[in-house]
């Protein structure tokens, strides 16, 4: 078990934050959205109410048909009312102009044609407004009372400006008030229903992983029958068989090295025994002479069958450690330590491609085929009717399934004894001297690697395919 360094994340760096981060940033862009056509509105009322003014005044330049009758002060109250500058009334081609005694001669003017009421227009005298920096003169527009008559009021921009601007300001204030009751809210919400449960997740699982054999430290699920129930139980239930595998694994090998202890005293007390009986078959009786080779060779079978199970004890449990290999060169290798290489009799053909490189722990992968030419070789030497040209094959092919490599031999078939515990250690045996350790460790290496090992039935010799990811193929 590794010892890396293990902690829950911090209080600003957890999923709490991003939560209350994301929360606020889409309130503040739906926000957004409803800000442009809400400031639009308001400045539109703005300059109606404005205009209203205009529009009493026409009735006024309608009821009088002279301007210069008009008292003085009654146009300046009008125009202060409006707050603005000057007040044009258009009507059957003839214009009439009321205006302040003091007016400005206009600067840059800017016109609010309040006729046009479509949304994209107000948006964009908003916005025009906002950034047009509150030094023009505003031209508002709109219709009189009488047909076909126009309503001009001419004032500075500047108050409009700055109400649209106080305007801003409250809506954002709000808004941050929105935003703030809302992260809260839904923070306590979420937090309750999700982050505390979710942080007891993450802390058992902390502390299970570093005491798996704790059983105190197994989580004790809730109620609940959302998704976080299940996962609670879940992990409940995978904390239980974890732990009871380990136990399970803890005896199996205190068993294991009693049975390695024996075994080792077992092949000392036998080799002692084959030193004996080479001395025996030294003897002259010819009764001795008859009997000491059976002697000698079950002593021989009974030591290498110690021995093997002490390497099959030593096997090594790691994970492969994967790393760039030729497989042509593997399989070279492997049928060499196989001795299939130079064999007087059976000829041993390379199938696999030039400079195809694969990803495998090359000892680990070697051994399986090692196991896999050693078991053909192995068959046609003890066939008892001679095979006519004995060959032993390796085979390669790509596919979208992967890499297949199959390993073919000419020879008398798996005995029907062999097929039934085919890959089972210590069982798959259906040879004299055979351990039954072969198959199973290959398999047991190719399916740490992602990949299979199967037999293929035929009608003659015997065909085992090794089928490894096609991520292993490298080039
Ligand atoms: N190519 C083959 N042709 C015929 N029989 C085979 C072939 N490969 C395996 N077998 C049979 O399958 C059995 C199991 O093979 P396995 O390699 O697991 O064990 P083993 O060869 O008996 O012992 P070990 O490999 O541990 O020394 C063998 O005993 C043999 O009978
Ligand atoms: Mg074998």
């Amino acid at each position: 078990m590794t010892a890396e360094p293990r902690f829950l994340p911090g209080r600003f760096s957890g999923l709490s934050i991003k939560l209350i981060a994301t929360i606020i940033a889409v309130i503040f862009a739906v926000e957004i959205v409803v800000f442009l056509p809400s400031i639009a509105n308001y400045r539109a009322s703005w300059l109606d109410d404005r205009l209203r003014v205009g529009v009493v005044a026409a009735r006024v330049l309608d009821a009088v048909p002279d301007v210069m009758a008009i008292p003085r002060n009654l146009t300046d109250r009008l125009l202060n009312s409006a707050g603005a500058d000057a007040i044009v009334y258009r009507r059957e081609g003839q214009s009439q102009l009321i205006e302040l005694a003091d007016a400005q001669t206009p600067t840059v003017a800017v016109t609010a044609d309040m006729r046009l009421r479509d949304p994209m227009t107000l948006i964009a005298g908003a916005i025009d407004t906002l950034l047009g920096g509150g030094g023009r003169t505003l031209r508002i527009v709109g219709e009189g009372d009488l047909n076909s008559s126009l309503v001009e009021l001419l004032m500075s921009e500047r108050p409009l400006r700055r109400d649209v601007f106080a305007y801003s300001r409250d809506f954002f204030l709000i808004s941050l008030i929105i935003a703030a009751i809302t992260a809260v809210t839904l923070y306590v919400l979420v937090s309750r229903l999700f982050i505390r449960p979710v942080r007891r997740l993450t802390e058992n699982m902390l502390a299970y992983r570093q005491a798996p054999e704790n059983a105190s430290l197994i989580i004790i699920p809730s109620q609940r029958r959302d998704e976080i129930g299940i996962v609670e139980r879940e992990l409940g239930a995978m904390e239980q068989d974890l732990f009871s595998m380990l136990r399970q694994r803890r005896h199996l090998a205190d068993l294991g090295l009693a049975v390695a202890k024996i075994n080792h005293d077992l092949r000392n007390t036998l080799t002692s025994a084959q030193l004996l009986s080479d001395q025996v078959a030294t003897l002259d009786d010819p009764e001795v002479q008859r009997l000491a080779p059976r002697l000698v060779t079950t002593l021989d079978k009974a030591i290498g069958f110690a021995q093997s199970v002490l390497d099959y004890g030593r096997e090594s449990a790691a994970p492969p450690v994967p790393g760039p290999v030729d497989l042509r060169s593997l399989i070279e290798d492997a049928a060499f330590d196989a001795r299939l290489v130079g064999h007087p009799s059976i000829a041993f053909s390379n199938g696999a491609p030039e400079r195809l490189r694969i990803n495998v722990d090359a000892a680990q992968l070697a051994r399986v085929f090692v196991n896999l030419l050693k078991n053909a070789r192995e068959a046609l030497e003890a066939v008892t009717a001679p095979v006519a040209a004995p060959a032993v094959r390796v085979e390669v092919s790509r596919s979208d399934a992967g890499l297949t490599i199959a390993v073919l031999d000419n020879g008398p078939g798996l005995p029907p004894r062999a097929r039934a515990n085919l890959f089972v250690a210590f069982e798959g045996s259906a040879r004299a001297g055979g351990t039954g350790l072969g198959l199973a460790i290959a398999r047991e290496q190719v399916e740490a690697h992602g990949g299979q090992l199967q037999w293929i039935e035929q009608p003659a010799g015997t065909r085992f395919e090794v089928t490894l990811p096609a991520s292993t193929v490298l080039a």
